[in-house]
């Protein structure tokens, strides 16, 4: 990696698989800032532990949405792409740093809110301080940028916030990370209420697309999808459903809005929403051709796993040991 670049760190949720909302809102946009940024990324699985998991469950979608984030493009001879449970500089840094946080910047955290109204029977600490840890994500990598989508906006200002103070205690420790916003890469909604975000979690499954459907399913979800009854592909204000799915043939095809309403002048909607589910399908294709034989090579995972986790904690070592220094621990010689 040359020394010049600027970094960049992200880190993904190990759901198991993600949607077509994870892939072009953020997943894309992490392979193409690979030849401009040293970039580090990571599956947030010390993050996953904040809701109850299966222990089978988690390890299974920890090695799936690693498999499928190298299918997406992650090349790792440009970039790192580990398991934050296995560099433990997380679980150190985040410690320290919820001592320069304070219960009150936290308790605003709009997440922490959602969430334990939705988790309810397990509020717990670690759901609460949780923005220490993915400040600590952050700044152990002394990252210039973070891609973020919207809903994490308020964890990275906290995180500048954090670092900034830590900064000005002692003497400058961190770099103070910036928010960055992909040129490209649309805000992909449910297909079943285009009012709201496309989630894996949404009860519905025809609301979202997995970046491992098949085909037919593909086709069909986007066949399902809801639109309106003007019946012109058009990108106008109060058509939700349509602008999504414009969105989406944008983003899978590279076309502008203009190219598909021209395209698609005169024809109805049934026509636009299979070339949107073939689009998308045809988009897929290569990752899923990708994903299944990664998956399925253990070996290699497991290589991958150590490699890139020695990697990054080598960065992440020199930032802890800087800051304990400034704390007042005493090293070990
Ligand atoms: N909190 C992020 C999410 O919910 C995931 C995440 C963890 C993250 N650590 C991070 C994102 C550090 C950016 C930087 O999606």
């Amino acid at each position: 990696m040359e020394e010049n670049k600027k970094r960049v760190l992200s880190m993904l949720q190990p759901t198991g698989t993600f949607t077509l909302g994870n892939y072009f809102g953020a997943i894309k946009n992490f392979v193409a800032l690979q030849d401009e940024y040293e970039c580090v990324y990571a599956m947030a699985d010390l993050h996953a532990i904040t809701v109850r998991q299966e222990p089978a469950k988690l390890r299974e979608n920890v090695l799936k949405s690693y498999a499928l984030t190298l299918a997406c493009g992650i090349d790792l001879n440009k970039s790192i792409l580990f398991l934050q449970s296995q560099v433990p500089e997380h679980s150190q840094l985040a410690w320290i740093l919820n001592c320069y946080t304070q219960f009150g910047e936290l308790s605003r955290m709009t997440q922490f809110k959602d969430k334990s109204a939705k988790h309810a029977d397990n509020v717990n600490a670690g759901l609460f301080t949780y923005p220490c840890l993915m400040a600590a994500d952050i700044l152990l990598y002394q990252a210039d940028y973070v891609p973020v989508g919207e809903d994490q906006k308020q964890h990275l200002e906290l995180t500048r916030n954090i670092a900034e103070r830590f900064n000005g205690l002692y003497s400058p420790t961190f770099t103070v990370p910036e928010a960055l916003i992909p040129k490209y890469g649309a805000r992909i909604r449910s297909l079943q209420d285009p009012t709201s975000k496309m989630s894996k979690s949404d009860p519905n499954v025809n609301s979202f697309v997995s970046l491992l459907d098949d085909p037919d399913t593909v086709i069909r979800k986007f066949k399902r999808a809801v639109t309106d009854s003007e019946a012109v592909v058009r990108y106008a204000e109060g058509k939700d459903g349509i602008n999504n799915l414009m969105g989406i043939y944008s983003c899978a095809t590279g076309k502008t809005m203009e190219e598909i309403e021209k395209e698609f002048e005169g024809k109805g909607y049934g026509d636009f929403k299979l070339a949107v589910g073939e689009a998308v399908a045809d988009t897929l294709k290569p990752i899923q051709a990708e994903y299944n034989k990664i998956i399925t090579d253990k070996a290699y995972l497991e290589k991958c796993f150590a490699e890139n986790a020695m990697k990054a904690e080598k960065i992440a070592r020199k930032t802890v040991s800087k800051v304990m220094r400034k704390v007042g621990y005493i090293q070990m010689k």
